[in-house]
């Protein structure tokens, strides 16, 4: 097997991602990276890192949840309650350990990004908004709120975020789903933020 970490990143992501996906799942993602660079450029954030980020976020997701437990089990990431029930909320730590592992990926941001994207986190960085914000708002999203989301995604990423955060916590709501403690606490954060600016 050819040696990925020596492979230009972009590349080496978008191989990942092409292999483990897909088409339709691929192409999303292939959407979520135009998007979120696009979102860089306009908030300041450096493209090419968001790009990065985006091109792995689901590499992950087709895993079956036997194997979610088993590589979490294994790299010794978290499993709580939530992830016991849904294995598939670990996509994204598990993606974020395969970037480390096969890419030799050693950006905390940009492993942060990819591994908070499901649920959010309190305190999450630039680049994991930008990503979490992008995921939701690429040009395929169809839902009623996407259009005014994506304006407000391009204003202010941290109030499209929450504003994310809510839209999700209500839909579980809706369908008496569990909303995994981190979004809430995200959105807590993001809101005591949004009061005291
Ligand atoms: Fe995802
Ligand atoms: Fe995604």
């Amino acid at each position: 097997m050819e040696d990925r970490k020596k492979m230009y990143p972009e590349e080496a992501a978008d191989l990942l991602a092409r292999e483990r996906l897909s088409a339709k799942r691929y192409g999303h993602t292939l959407r979520v990276a135009d998007t979120v660079e696009d979102l860089a450029r306009i908030h300041g954030l450096d493209p090419d890192r968001a790009r990065f980020a985006a091109l792995l976020h689901d590499a992950a997701r087709e895993m079956p949840a036997e194997e979610f437990l088993n590589l979490a089990h294994d790299w010794g990431l978290p499993v709580g309650e939530p992830e016991r029930e849904s294995p598939k909320l670990l996509h994204g730590p598990v993606a974020a350990e395969l970037a480390r592992r096969e890419l030799g990926v050693e950006d905390g941001e940009v492993l942060d990004a990819i591994r908070e994207h499901t649920t959010g986190r309190p305190g999450m960085g630039p680049l994991s908004l930008v990503l979490y914000v992008a995921d939701k708002v690429e040009p395929a999203r169809d839902y009623p709120s996407v259009g005014r989301l994506r304006r407000l995604a391009r204003e202010d990423l941290r109030g499209a975020a929450a504003e994310s955060l809510r839209r999700s916590i209500a839909h579980n709501e809706e369908r008496r789903r569990p909303t995994h403690p981190a979004s809430v606490e995200a959105l807590a954060w993001l809101e005591e933020a949004e009061e005291g600016a």
